[in-house]
């Protein structure tokens, strides 16, 4: 069953989604050569707490970090380590809070120094894919409209779409139905209503669509060690149209 929220319930996810969306604009800035991945993770979780937030991540399903920090090849659920950040390295920073019982949940792609045209051609086409598919999160269009919008930007500029892993709907949990795949059909799926939560994230990769999850039982790659990047917002659907919870105003 998919929730459908009231206007004040979809506040409470807002103010969940603005301590990520703060949080993850603090943690681009420190973003740099040198920096390691276990330090934003510690860094995420300090200015959680600060704000009385609980990192939503640390303890789900056992996943021991506040951060998903997932780095060139690696797609998501990359775990922090002591790994130190290079130039040239691309960087998916996942985040997600609990605050006064409402979560949010968002992700940015970042370069490290200088990238490579391509990675950076990888990263922007995810982010406007993102977007396409923000566009169709409206009452009365499908749950397929916003698949299809993000599988035709990435595959229109030569990328693919990760089929293993979904966007999902956001709430009193971190993952709610219905899921979202970043690939389908205009037409198909449920009806979009005003009041649904929805957690869209596009995962996309430089060459083949294909995954793996490593050894630790969480850190997933691409099969062919080719680059990935990852965007996510949770956006409500109102009758004003998409209204993206997960910003800084
Ligand atoms: N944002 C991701 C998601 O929606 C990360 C959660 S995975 C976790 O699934 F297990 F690390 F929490
Ligand atoms: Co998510």
């Amino acid at each position: 069953m998919v929730i459908l929220r009231l206007p004040e319930e979809i506040d409470k996810i807002r103010a969940s989604n603005h301590i990520v969306a703060e949080i993850l604009s603090i943690l681009r800035e420190r973003i740099a050569p040198g920096i390691t991945t276990a330090d934003l993770d510690r860094l995420s979780e300090e200015l959680a707490r600060k704000k009385g937030a609980k990192p939503a991540f640390k303890g789900y399903k056992g996943y021991p970090y506040s951060l998903c920090i997932s780095v060139n090849s690696e797609v998501v659920h990359g775990m922090p380590s002591g790994r130190v950040l290079i130039p040239g390295d691309i960087v998916s920073l996942d985040f997600g809070v609990n605050y006064k019982g409402y979560y949010g949940d968002a992700a940015i792609t970042v370069p490290v120094g200088q990238i490579s045209g391509e990675a950076m051609r990888l990263i922007e086409t995810t982010e406007k894919g993102l977007y396409h598919g923000i566009k169709e999160a409206r009452t009365g269009n499908r749950l397929g409209d916003i698949s299809a919008a993000i599988q035709r930007s990435a595959e229109t500029a030569g990328f693919s779409v990760v089929r293993d892993f979904v966007g999902h709907g956001i709430g009193k949990n971190l993952h709610e139905e219905p899921q979202i795949p970043n690939f389908g059909v205009k037409g198909r799926g449920i009806e979009l209503k005003n009041g649904m939560v929805l957690a869209i994230e596009p995962m996309v990769n430089e060459g083949t669509y294909k995954v793996r999850v490593l050894d630790n039982g969480w850190t997933v790659v691409t099969q062919d060690g080719k680059l990935s990047a990852h965007f996510e917002h949770s956006v409500a659907i109102t009758e004003n149209g998409p209204d993206i919870l997960s910003v800084v105003h």
